[in-house]
Parts: C-alpha cells; sequence; structure tokens
C-alpha cells in the first residue's frame, strides 16, 4: 500500500495536510510527538475517508526520532509517494537571551531531522516515479531575521536545500517543493512567543489555504502561499538586505 508521510501532523499546516490529503483518498502516516492527537485525527480520517492511517509518536528534536521514524516504514514494508517535513517551531528573543538548548533543537527539528528523512526515504520515493517531497520552509528564508536569528537561518537553510534537490531530481520521478507560507493561523505563533507582533497582529492564513495551496503547486520548486506574502518577499528582493533585515526586526518587534 501507499503512504504519504507527514512531520508535524498533530496541529496546524501538518494538520490541513492530513486532511486535505486523506480527501484526495491518501493513505497517510502522521508523525509528531503528541500521540493522542495523531490517534484522534487518524480514527476521524479513516471514518470519513476510508484512508488507511498509521501514527508514529517521534521527538524529532534527537537523532533518534527521525531514526526511528524510518525504521517503522522501512520494517513495516510502507511505500511512500510523498514526504511532507513540516514540523517545526521558532522562539522570539534575541540569539544571547534564548536558551542554547533550544535553539539547537529548533536546529534539529527544522533542519538536521528534515535532512535526515529526506536522506534515508529517498530510495523508497523514488522506487514510485511519481512522487513528491514538500518541505516547509517560511517567508522567513528569504531574508535575515534579527530577534528569531536561529529560526530565520533555519528556513534560509531548508529554501536553499530544497531549491537544489529539486533541481538534482529532476527527471528522477520526485518532486521537491519549499513552500513558504508567511504568517498563518496554527499553535506557531503561541509556541513561539509571537502572537502580539505586527506581523502576526497585520492578520494571518489559514492553515487550511496553506496546504491545499501547497498540495495544488507541490511540483513546483517554490510555492508562497497567499497574494500578501508574494508581495512582501517580490519587495524584498528589490531592497537592499539592511532594510529587509531591519523591516524583519521590525515586523516581530
Ligand atoms: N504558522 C506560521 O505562521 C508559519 C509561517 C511560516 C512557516 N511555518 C512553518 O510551518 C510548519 C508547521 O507549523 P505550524 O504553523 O503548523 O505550527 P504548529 O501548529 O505549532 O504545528 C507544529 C507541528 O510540528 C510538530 N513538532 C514540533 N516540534 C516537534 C518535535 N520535536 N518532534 C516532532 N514534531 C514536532 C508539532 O507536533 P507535537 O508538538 O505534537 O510534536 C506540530 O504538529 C513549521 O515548520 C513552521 O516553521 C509556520
Amino acid at each position: 500500500m501507499n503512504y504519504v508521510l507527514i512531520t508535524g501532523a498533530s496541529a496546524g499546516i501538518g494538520e490541513e495536510f492530513a486532511r486535505a490529503l486523506a480527501a484526495e483518498k491518501q493513505n497517510l502516516i502522521l508523525v509528531a510527538r503528541r500521540e493522542d492527537r495523531l490517534v484522534s485525527l487518524a480514527t476521524e480520517l479513516s471514518e470519513r475517508s476510508g484512508v488507511s492511517v498509521e501514527v508514529l509518536a517521534a521527538d524529532l528534536a534527537t537523532a533518534e526520532g527521525a531514526e526511528n521514524v524510518v525504521s517503522a516504514v522501512t520494517s513495516a514494508g510502507w511505500k511512500l509517494t510523498g514526504l511532507i517535513n513540516n514540523a517545526g517551531f521558532g522562539d522570539r528573543g534575541s540569539f544571547s537571551d534564548l536558551s542554547l538548548e533550544r535553539q539547537l533543537n529548533m536546529i534539529q527539528v527544522n533542519v538536521t531531522s528534515l535532512v535526515a528523512l529526506t536522506w534515508k526515504l529517498l530510495p523508497n520515493l523514488k522506487e514510485n516515479r511519481d512522487s513528491f517531497i514538500v518541505n516547509v520552509a517560511s517567508t522567513a528564508a528569504f531574508q535575515a531575521g534579527p530577534g528569531m536569528a536561529i529560526y530565520y537561518a533555519t528556513k534560509a537553510f531548508v529554501l536553499s536545500f530544497s531549491e537544489a534537490l529539486h533541481e538534482e531530481l529532476r527527471g528522477s520521478g520526485v518532486a521537491v517543493s519549499a513552500l513558504c507560507p508567511g504568517a498563518t493561523a496554527s499553535e506557531f505563533a503561541a509556541e513561539a512567543n509571537m502572537t502580539d507582533t505586527r506581523l502576526f497582529k497585520a492578520g494571518t492564513m489559514s492553515a487550511e489555504a496553506v496546504a491545499t495551496t501547497a498540495l495544488a503547486r507541490r511540483r513546483s520548486a517554490i510555492v508562497i502561499p497567499g497574494l500578501r506574502n508574494r508581495l512582501m518577499v517580490w519587495l524584498g528582493k528589490l531592497s537592499p538586505r539592511l532594510i529587509t533585515r531591519r523591516l524583519a526586526g521590525w515586523l516581530q518587534a
């Protein structure tokens, strides 16, 4: 049986990816730490859409987390037609004030586990000549982010890595896409201590709109959902880096 594996499926954009893919009749493997949420989502989606939904509880802030996911997929013999590396988190604060441990965990979840899952699951994805990888970056990927230095840097990594992989895998049957959402309604802002920032107060997109846009364009190298977000990125490209990094700092002050 074929499956799409989604990390960070217990909330927000990942949960909406799961709902949209179940509606497409795709079987799913849901990954996150909060197993209870994954189990209730799996029950709901399998009852409503008649798809098969597997649950893997894993902490992707540890190297073992990604390793356990890969081992479970391999030992069950699940064939993958899609991988959505969506799990991630941010934290607002200056580099020196935030704890080193939390920032290293952020790099592990947002970057290292994403790379490990991609590398280790790629042979499985290549067996099917029509599969896809969506790596969730952010509009944060396009400039430096004072006040969230490590988060912005992790997303710049995800964008650059995914864009390169998109080209490397052209013709392999595996499409790679970097999804770059702007402010989105989910648990992210509360987790990142950002609910009172100018960025989030200016309005958010729904997680559902972000996920459905990403899936509709899953073969595009870069997907920026929402006109406002595309405009911000476009204006940023026309501006000196001094301006874009100062603006990013102002938006999340
Ligand atoms: N919301 C935004 O404004 C926004 C904008 C741009 C990009 N993004 C990106 O979009 C992605 C999804 O975020 P979201 O907005 O949907 O946030 P969310 O509602 O907070 O969901 C984050 C998901 O990541 C999972 N996760 C976090 N830490 C994990 C860990 N150590 N191990 C395994 N799973 C972990 C969470 O599951 P558990 O807690 O159950 O483990 C949850 O399912 C992230 O990569 C984020 O950086 C979000």
